[in-house]
């Protein structure tokens, strides 16, 4: 899928902007500290996912001192087809979204990835050595994208531990009973279960041509696995469900001192582990960097065949941090798809670009191309 127009309205630094897009595949977004690069490509996130990849709330969305912002793409399918894609959201009288697929409106989760997107964030440099968090937050942004399933369990999911938070404090407080957490162990297990699964599943497939992709950016690891780390080893939904409900009930005294649920997918982690050993205790950060690559070519792929769709690439701020060859490989693996690059200057790997001066509030083209 290819963007070719882009208008934002009352989104952060941008009051106004519409964007034509010229037909080439790489667009580079350069300007300095706060001129607003990162602004345009989370405004694509909130049009990919439903909501901002830095995860900012929706009042933070709005520029400040107004109401509403709207976000709309014109965007040509790999096989031609024209759609526009829009996201309104209202914060008075109270915040409410909209989203429209040529139009027509549609239940968010039904949105989510009619604009597939790879998202790569400074963050995601140091995947394997950061927090649990940022890897979580890798499979559930392919996973969201590609399942409306998956996001309404992730949504009931998180509303549900914000409610178990707020009745173990009541327990703690001694105005509760331990036995009215069973309906919210109930849904946590069964919802949990669901994401647990469909976590396994992504793991699964990326894991069948991992070896094959590091291969090719020059690690020749042996058998590189993708190990999902979790409390259990159930493999089927049903089991998983009723492992979670018992391990809910055995930490019911810690959580209850902690005030918060220890355990579930929402603690989850996952790793890459070559010969028993997890990468970051033996792999140089330049590898690990290799090893992160891999997974991002690789979530594409998987995008693109269950979207049917190439995804758009947003590489926010990352590009200049890479040595020569990744940047090389990034530009290869790809090619052939839209690609949003934002940086400060001018990256040295970087020709036949589309240049867009940012300053604030306004993109300007710098480069002399024709706008198709
Ligand atoms: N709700 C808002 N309304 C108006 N302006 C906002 C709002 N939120 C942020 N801004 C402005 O947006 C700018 C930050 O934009 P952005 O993060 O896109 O910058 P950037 O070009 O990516 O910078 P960097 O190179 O440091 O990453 C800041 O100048 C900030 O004042
Ligand atoms: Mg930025």
């Amino acid at each position: 899928m290819r963007i070719h127009r882009i208008q934002l309205e009352q989104y952060r630094s941008y009051p106004r902007l519409d964007l034509a897009l010229p037909s080439g595949n790489l667009h580079l977004l350069l300007g300095r500290n706060g001129a607003g690069k990162t602004n345009i490509l989370e405004a694509l996130s909130v049009l990919s996912e439903g909501e901002s990849f830095l995860g900012r709330g929706e009042e933070e969305l709005v520029t400040w001192d107004e109401n509403y912002y709207r976000i709309r793409v014109e965007t040509v399918s790999d096989a031609g087809e024209e759609m526009t894609l829009e996201a309104v959201s209202e914060r008075v009288p109270r915040t409410r979204r909209a989203f429209f697929v040529r139009d027509v409106r549609v239940p968010a989760k039904e949105f989510c990835g009619t604009l597939p997107t790879i998202v790569f964030l400074p963050q995601d440099l140091d995947l394997f050595t950061g927090p649990p968090a940022a890897r979580r937050r890798l499979l559930d942004r392919a996973l969201q994208q590609v399942s409306p399933q998956y996001r309404t369990a992730l949504d009931t999911y998180q509303k549900t531990l914000k409610q178990r938070s707020a009745l173990l404090r009541h327990i703690a407080d001694g105005t509760a009973k331990i036995a009215d957490l069973a309906v919210w162990n109930g849904v946590l297990a069964k919802e949990g279960a669901k994401i647990t699964m469909r976590r396994l599943e992504l793991l699964g497939v990326l894991q069948c041509t991992l070896a094959e992709e590091l291969e090719r950016l020059g690690e020749h690891w042996d058998r590189p696995i993708l190990q999902y780390e979790r409390t259990g080893e159930a493999l089927t939904e049903e089991e998983i469900e009723r492992e979670i409900l018992s391990e809910l009930d055995r930490v019911i005294e810690r959580d209850i001192l902690l005030q918060a649920t220890s355990i579930g997918p929402h603690r989850d982690d996952w790793g890459l582990i070559i010969s028993q050993r997890s990468l970051p205790s033996f792999a140089s950060r330049g590898q690990q960097r290799t090893a992160v690559l891999a997974l991002l070519f690789l979530l594409g792929s998987y995008l693109e065949l269950q979207r049917g769709e190439k995804p758009v690439v947003l590489l926010d701020d990352v590009f200049s941090e890479l040595d020569l060859a990744h940047q090389q490989a990034l530009l290869t693996a790809f090619g052939d798809h839209q690609v949003f690059i934002t940086a400060t200057h001018q990256p040295e790997g970087l020709q036949d670009a589309v240049v867009w001066e940012v300053t604030e509030g306004a993109v300007d083209v710098q480069s002399p191309v024709a706008l198709s």
